[in-house]
């Protein structure tokens, strides 16, 4: 094998390139890290191997999800031009593919039947998964806030309490804008949402009217009364739907009650985005926005798998030895509140069908076909350079 260190090309380094890699790599520490503590008869159990070293993968796979989000958030929290967006585009990339590993691994687990378990748990107590500092930080980082953990995982901090450096990367954690924050700020600046330029918002709120009105239309020349009213009743819910939308006031209360994530102007972006996915400097946002979704289904696809794990490992009703009401504790953070991106999903409910998305014009048509290149000015932002010579002024917001 040749030097990963890049340093020799392996032929110069005969019988000691295999010491090499092993240095390079510090195998002697990876690979005498694993310490069985059951015993069967007065030998290790077999099957004690496969447990450690398979938590062990994963916490070396989550450091590597760390470690591309942390790098996502800096390139996010200084300004994005186009140039950056595709290396957002490839790390949540490798995120994604990563996490698609970590929910198939959940099988190797499997092939463990209960019975082999039971020769260890009780060795393992007071450990748990519920203790993986790294889990928390990608949990955090991500944007899973305090707030929306289910009641017994709002403690999740204490179990770090003996350890002080632990307890500093929480807070820190909690503290740094998360993923999602970021892309939210992202979002808000979104080319086309300015009222005084294109204003996307108020014309495809004139498009759902239209579209809704049409509707209505058809629904009042049905001539069975029966399907006449239940036609109408539909659409009414429907209109109320897209109030939630149209109405900031009706938006904010559903943020407030953690059923929405982003801000008003957050969540037009992301609809302005999913409607042009076709123009040009949409194409990589739209990327980023479906890569966001299969992080969030990823993660619940692992909340699930490892729940059916823990369910077939110690049944419903044992409590998991870091204390929880284990199977029924992991199948409460099942729900919405644990995904960061939940509105992304939820865009499907506010699209209108082609005809009625509404038509851009020529000067944003222009501005998203743009492929030139961006230019710094004094005060940092990056702005599209010939735009602001040939208008004397800037329309376009700072980047995409
Ligand atoms: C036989 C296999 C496993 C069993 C029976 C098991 C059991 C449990 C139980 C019962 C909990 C709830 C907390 C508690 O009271 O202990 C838990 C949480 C957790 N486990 Fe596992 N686990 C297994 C494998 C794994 C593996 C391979 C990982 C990979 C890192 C893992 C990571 C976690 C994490 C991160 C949590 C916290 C989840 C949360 O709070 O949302 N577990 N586990």
């Amino acid at each position: 094998m040749s030097c990963p260190v890049g340093l020799h090309d392996g032929s110069q380094l005969g019988d000691e390139a295999g010491m090499l890699y092993g240095d390079y790599l510090m195998l002697d520490k990876i690979l005498t890290a694993q310490r069985p503590l059951g015993e069967h008869n007065g030998a290790p159990v077999h099957d004690e191997h496969l447990f450690i070293i398979t938590h062990q993968a994963y916490e070396l796979w989550f450091k590597q999800v760390i470690w591309e989000l942390d790098s996502i958030r800096k390139i996010f929290s200084s300004i994005v031009d186009e140039s950056q967006t595709l290396d957002i585009v490839k790390r949540l990339n490798r995120v994604v593919l990563i996490l698609k590993v970590l929910v198939d691994q959940v099988m190797i687990l499997e092939t463990m039947t209960p019975l082999d378990f039971m020769e260890f748990r009780n060795y393992l107590r007071p450990a748990s998964g519920f203790q993986s500092l790294q889990f928390r930080l990608l949990e955090n980082k991500l944007g899973v806030t305090q707030e929306l953990r289910v009641k017994y995982n709002q403690n999740y901090a204490k179990v770090f309490d003996h350890d002080k450096e632990a307890i500093k990367r929480i807070e820190q954690s909690e503290r740094e804008a998360s993923l999602k924050d970021l892309v939210q700020s992202w979002l808000e600046r979104t080319p086309g949402l300015e009222e005084e330029g294109f204003n996307f918002w108020g014309k495809y709120q004139k498009s759902v009217e239209g579209s809704l009105n049409e509707e209505r239309e058809k629904a009042n020349r049905e001539k069975v009364e029966t399907l006449r009213k239940y036609k109408l009743n539909e659409l009414e819910k429907r209109v109320e739907v897209y109030q939630s939308i149209f109405r900031p006031e009706i938006h904010n209360a559903l943020l407030s009650r953690g059923e929405r994530r982003f801000s008003h102007k957050a969540l037009q972006g992301a609809i302005m985005i999913t409607f042009y996915r076709d123009e040009p400097r949409f194409s990589q946002p739209h990327q980023i926005l479906t890569l966001l979704m299969d992080i969030d289904s990823l993660i619940t696809k692992w909340r699930y798998n490892h729940m059916l794990m823990v369910q077939r490992m110690i049944g419903s009703s044992q409590l998991g030895t870091g204390g929880s009401s284990g199977y029924h504790y992991l199948r409460s953070t099942l729900s919405d509140r644990y995904k960061v991106f939940v509105d992304l999903f939820n865009l499907s409910t506010f699209l209108v069908p082609r005809a009625y998305i509404p038509v851009l014009d020529e000067t944003i048509k222009s501005h998203l076909c743009y492929w030139g290149p961006m230019q710094k000015i004094d005060n940092g932002v990056i702005e599209k350079s010939r735009d602001i010579k040939e208008n004397g002024k800037s329309t376009l917001l700072d980047s995409i």
